[in-house]
């Protein structure tokens, strides 16, 4: 089989590798990888030292292989790996931090052959393609995770275009909420407005898009934040949230140092959040399924060319997501 390590030969530093095909062993489960996707994490993760690490949290593939006590799925089912293997359900724990896909010391999906706990595997919904289904895992969970609660006639504002924000526009969308989109470019402005925005802004052009946000509802402010730019976009954000409004941290795309107080005098819920667990991702997939959703996929790379992959995804010029084709 052929995988791809990190090195720390320049960005991204990809070298490919072979390797026998592992034999799953109990309870675990050989999975026969076919696509994965790229998340602003792995670029960061490429710009550090994680030498021989196998890259990327997301992908997707076929069920090869059982070992001696698996129930949980069989051969030929469709399947993704949870991005933190060890939060099945329930609230965080501190450790489940560690057990994140293609960071630390837990190898990736771009490799051809994977083996998974059965217990660290979801199935995937039946009407996505393979390029669409590796988007899931990191991008769709996390957005998923960043609406719970949300109720129809609400109102969202998601930041720029990249994975996370069009996940969470269209999952915002078809659970019935009004949403306003911010974007640097104004072609993909349009394109917001297609998937569904209500209404769409340049950051670019309008600095103050806190208050614009303020301004289009009313004076009154956006119920949610899907913040997924962190230090140099969360005075905006506050801006932009109505009394007693939530802002869900997600992203650090941008730094700077942040003024506590609006979240003070607004009373605002800051809540941070690290992707999702496997149950979040069941709940999001059968949501997916019910609404017959198609995640945005921008470009898809061929295995050969992973590097290009990361190169574009670093440039930031894609639309959603970007996935590689491990065939
Ligand atoms: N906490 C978690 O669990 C978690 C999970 C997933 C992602 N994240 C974080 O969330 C962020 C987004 O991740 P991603 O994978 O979705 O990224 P991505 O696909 O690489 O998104 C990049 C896009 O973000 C937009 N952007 C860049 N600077 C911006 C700014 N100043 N204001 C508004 N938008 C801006 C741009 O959109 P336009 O081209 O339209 O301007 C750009 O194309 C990253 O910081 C990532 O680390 C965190």
């Amino acid at each position: 089989m052929k995988l791809y390590q990190l090195s720390d030969a320049g960005f991204p530093g990809l070298t490919l590798a072979e390797q026998d095909v592992p034999q799953p062993g109990n309870g675990q489960v050989l999975v026969r990888m076919r696509a994965a996707s790229l998340n602003y994490r792995d670029l960061m993760i490429a710009k550090g030292t994680s030498n021989g690490l196998v890259p990327l949290s997301d992908g997707v593939g076929e069920v090869e292989s059982v070992g001696d006590g698996v129930t949980r799925v069989k051969r030929g089912d469709r399947v993704a790996g949870i991005f933190y293997q060890d939060w099945i359900d329930g609230p965080m724990k501190e450790a489940d931090f560690a057990s994140g896909l293609g960071g630390g010391a837990v190898n990736g999906t771009l490799a051809q052959y994977r083996l998974f706990d059965a217990e660290r595997l979801v199935t995937i919904p039946d009407h996505l393609s393979w390029a669409e289904a590796a988007t899931l895992p990191c991008a769709g969970v996390t957005a998923w995770n960043a609406l719970l609660g949300l109720q129809p006639g609400q109102t969202v504002l998601t930041l720029g275009t990249g994975g996370v924000s069009i996940y969470a526009l269209q999952f915002a969308v078809a659970m019935g909420a009004s949403v306003i989109a911010t974007s640097s470019s104004t072609h993909k402005e349009e394109r917001l407005i297609k998937l569904g925005a209500k209404a769409t802004i340049n950051y670019r052009e309008r600095e103050d898009w806190g208050q614009v946000v303020r301004e289009m509802t009313g004076g009154v402010g956006v119920d949610r934040v899907v913040e997924v730019g962190g230090g140099g976009t969360l005075a905006n954000s506050f801006t932009a949230t109505r009394q007693c409004g939530e802002v869900d941290l997600i992203g650090v795309l941008t730094g700077g140092p942040v003024n506590t107080i609006p979240v003070l005098m607004k009373a605002l819920v800051l809540r941070g959040i690290q992707v999702g667990s496997r149950a979040m991702f069941e709940a999001m997939n059968a949501f997916i399924a019910a609404h017959r959703l198609h995640p945005v996929v921008d470009r898809v790379f061929a295995f050969a060319d992973a590097t290009e992959a990361y190169e574009y995804q670093m440039s930031g010029q894609h639309f959603g997501k970007v996935v590689i084709d491990i065939a």
